[in-house]
């Protein structure tokens, strides 16, 4: 999924910093999560302990991280992805109208442009049919989770947007137009008891310990659930009251990560209470804490302080525009002694 600060062109820049840094480590906590890349790299090598604020990373987590093997849904008696995708529009007619969510709020029907009607109505049955099975026990826990993974990794391929749900494009995207696909999700069984949560990381800190933590946090102001808030409502499926033109969720929850006057504070408390030998950290030259700010948190509590810089275009993969050349990403690592 495209998702903004996602680390998937930096996994082998953090592993470089690991081995020139850890000798021996049995865990690693990714504890600002997102698409869970992260965590689900270093499966191959650790039991992984993963977090987000946002329940629909949660969700992929919970399919990605903790399942150790794609579900069968023996109980249910056939294949549910292969079902999802050859429903027929008498089957779909006969979802409720109270069911049909995102048609109503996300479609023209509701006046926002994100989904296409029929793509809605998909989404919005499918929904609906993985609670009803867990509901009636035709699905266990990790059929739950890895059903809603897959659904909504499969949402942003046909969303009308520019890269975030913060909009809704003036005109129909290309991708919206496909066909809603749900796709299998590739599950990596690294036989260990791996342990994921949806917690504010500065409140789960207190009840972990382990030997590698990588802390990711937002950048900039730009909260996540604002930008993300279309998969969440899927993810969480509370039918909330919407505000606005974009139709962001009421009441939702905020990080102090995206504050220029509570970053710096809630970045100290999290170091501070990390039970974890070695930390890494991921920021950018543009983000609300200035270097020095990181390396005088940083060196207060830890020891053979580093930093390393990727080259933003890099990272990036696609050099752009010239305002970036000076844009780097930054991994920094310390040591902490218990
Ligand atoms: C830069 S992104 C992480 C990207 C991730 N490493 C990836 O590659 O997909 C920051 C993440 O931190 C989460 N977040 C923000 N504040 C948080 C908090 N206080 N506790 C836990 N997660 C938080 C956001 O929801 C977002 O997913």
């Amino acid at each position: 999924m495209r998702y903004i600060g996602s680390k998937k062109l930096l996994l082998a820049d953090i592993e470089r910093v690991i081995d020139e840094n850890v000798k021996n480590a049995e865990s690693f906590c990714d504890i600002f999560s997102g698409t869970a890349c992260v965590g689900n790299y270093f499966k191959k090598k650790y039991r992984i302990i993963s977090n987000d604020l946002l329940y629909f990373s949660y969700c992929i987590q919970k399919a990605l991280i903790e399942n150790n093997a794609v579900p069968q849904f023996k109980k249910l008696g056939f294949n549910p992805v292969e079902y999802f995708n050859n429903l027929s529009e008498t089957e779909l007619s006969y979802l409720p109208q109270d069911k049909r969510f995102c048609v109503n709020n996300y479609s023209p029907v509701g006046n926002r442009m994100y989904l296409k009607e029929d793509n809605a109505l998909k989404i919005d049955f499918i929904r609906e049919k993985i609670e009803l099975w867990r509901r009636e026990s035709l699905i266990n826990e990790n059929e739950y989770f890895y059903l809603l993974a897959v659904l909504i990794e499969a949402i942003p391929f046909i969303s009308n947007i520019s890269g975030t749900y913060g909009a809704y494009n003036k005109f129909w995207d290309k991708r919206s137009l496909n066909k809603l696909i749900i796709k299998d999700l590739p599950v990596f069984d690294n036989k260990k008891e791996n342990k994921v949560f949806n917690e504010n990381s500065n409140e789960l800190i207190l009840s972990i310990e382990g030997d590698i933590i990588y802390i990711d946090p937002p950048y900039n102001r730009r909260q996540y659930s604002s930008n993300y808030h279309l998969l969440e409502t899927v993810a969480k499926n509370d039918f909330p009251n919407l505000k606005g033109i974009t139709g962001l969720r009421e009441n939702d929850k905020k990080s102090d990560y995206c504050r220029k006057h509570s970053v710096l504070n809630s970045f100290e408390d999290l170091i501070k209470n990390a039970r974890f030998k070695h930390i890494l950290v991921s920021y950018s030259t543009e983000g609300l804490m200035g270097i020095n700010e990181i390396e005088k948190v940083l060196t207060l509590y830890g020891t053979n302080y580093k930093m390393y810089e990727i080259d933003y275009r890099r990272f990036k993969s696609r050099g752009k525009c010239k305002q970036e050349d000076n844009l780097k990403e930054l991994i920094f690592y310390v040591r902490k002694d218990l």
